[in-house]
């Protein structure tokens, strides 16, 4: 099936933690065209631990991208992600799709651990496995209490929610849809928001294991401000000045202090406290992505003792968070893996009329979950 000949115009709409993003693609037999996208930052009582504390914020972020963007779909394609979803990959005697169809609650009960009548239960069958006597099963389910919190808060803002689908699957898609030459690989793909990190092994298009870790730019950002003493803000704008700050200061190579008069000792303790400062953050980073890099470990060896003979290629990152000062070559380090951040953008046009291309392309890295949405098939689950 060619990439492009899918129908279908809901808008993706993802909600994080920090920001709504929204991404409106617009398909042809030859194309797929972002028309419009906005993203409207979200105070931090809007969503609280994943999970929807205040519709009015999100409410207003969502209107004022519509409206901004004049934005007229109404149909919307969104996701869950969080410790209310589960995803799990399960290996089930052949039977027949009716069968599957009416055992399915049955079969998630053995496998997930809220009760049935809590959560909305979800599958796709993935292929037969090798012996044709057992069937893979990608089982999903959601607590009911966030999907109707989620379809709700979209009503309310005028829309009409037709795919719920997960934060895991949408980056798939992003990451599918942008690489398509690299369909037959191995590859964990990581999206590290500011909550939440996504983690799905796929393998030949096929997601193999997905995890949420509770780990994100807010736990860079909260360890920063508990240790230089310093508000949530100045910590968040600490952390995204890193990449920007000289590392070391020297005074010949900053400022040419000549013969003046000025006091070149205090210039210099203030340079070197910057420095001080600099180097500090720049541990607590450090130490950080170790944590990190430790838990995506622990994926990786569940992968790996599930019986996964095919091994990880590579990491491919996406989120606001892959933006953080030196994670590819830190992150690489401790994974012993090439370490890339994926570009949504790949095989995507854009309308150049309403869109600066610069914007979007330093937006690329929020967009990813929102655009994988956008180019979901309207009417698929
Ligand atoms: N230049 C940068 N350096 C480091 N971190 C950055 C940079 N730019 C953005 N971030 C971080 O990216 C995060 C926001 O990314 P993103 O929009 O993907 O998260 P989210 O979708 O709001 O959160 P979640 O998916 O966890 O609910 C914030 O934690 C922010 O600090
Ligand atoms: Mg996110």
């Amino acid at each position: 099936m060619s990439l492009f000949s899918r129908k279908g115009n809901a808008l993706g709409l993802d909600i994080g933690t920090t920001s709504v993003k929204i991404v409106q693609i617009k398909k042809t037999p030859h194309e797929a065209q972002i028309v419009n996208y906005g993203i409207a930052p979200l105070p931090p009582e809007a969503i609280v631990d994943g999970m929807i504390m205040d519709f009015e914020p999100i409410l207003t972020a969502i209107n004022q991208i519509l409206k901004e963007k004049n934005i007229k779909e109404k149909n919307v394609s969104t996701s869950v992600s969080g410790r209310a979803v589960i995803v799990k990959k399960v290996q089930l005697p052949m039977m027949s799709d009716e069968e599957l169809a009416d055992s399915i609650a049955w079969e998630a009960e053995q496998h997930i651990p809220f009760a049935i009548d809590d959560v909305e239960v979800d599958y796709q069958l993935l292929r037969p496995a090798l012996d044709s006597k057992q069937l893979d099963v990608l089982l999903v389910a959601s607590k009911k209490e966030k999907i109707n919190n989620l379809t709700n808060l979209i009503r309310n803002s005028g829309l009409n929610p037709v795919i719920i689908d997960v934060d895991a699957f949408a980056i798939e898609n992003s990451y599918e849809f942008s690489y398509p030459d690299h369909r037959e690989d191995t590859v964990a793909l990581v999206d590290i928001g500011a909550e939440l990190t996504n983690i799905n092994i796929i393998s030949e298009g096929i997601p193999f294991f997905t995890r949420d870790i509770s780990f994100g730019g807010n736990t860079f950002t909260k360890i920063i401000q508990k240790e230089l003493l310093l508000s949530f803000e100045q910590a968040e704008e600490t952390k995204i000045g890193l990449a920007d700050k000289e590392r070391t200061p020297t005074r010949s190579s900053q400022f040419d202090l000549g013969e003046s008069d000025l006091d070149t000792s205090a210039l210099a303790s203030l340079l070197d406290e910057e420095g001080e400062a600099t180097s500090q953050v720049e541990e607590i980073v450090s130490k950080q992505l170790e944590e990190l890099a430790t838990e995506i470990m622990h994926s990786f060896d569940f992968y790996k003792t599930s019986g996964e003979e095919k091994d990880i290629e590579r990491v491919v990152l996406s989120g606001g968070s892959s933006r953080l000062h030196m994670i590819r070559e830190q992150l690489s380090e401790h994974l012993n893996l090439p370490v890339e951040v994926s570009n949504p953008l790949n095989n995507l046009t854009f309308d150049s009329k309403k869109i600066d291309y610069q914007q979007l392309e330093n937006d690329a890295p929020y967009l990813n979950v929102a655009i994988g949405l956008a180019l979901r098939e309207t009417g698929a689950k």
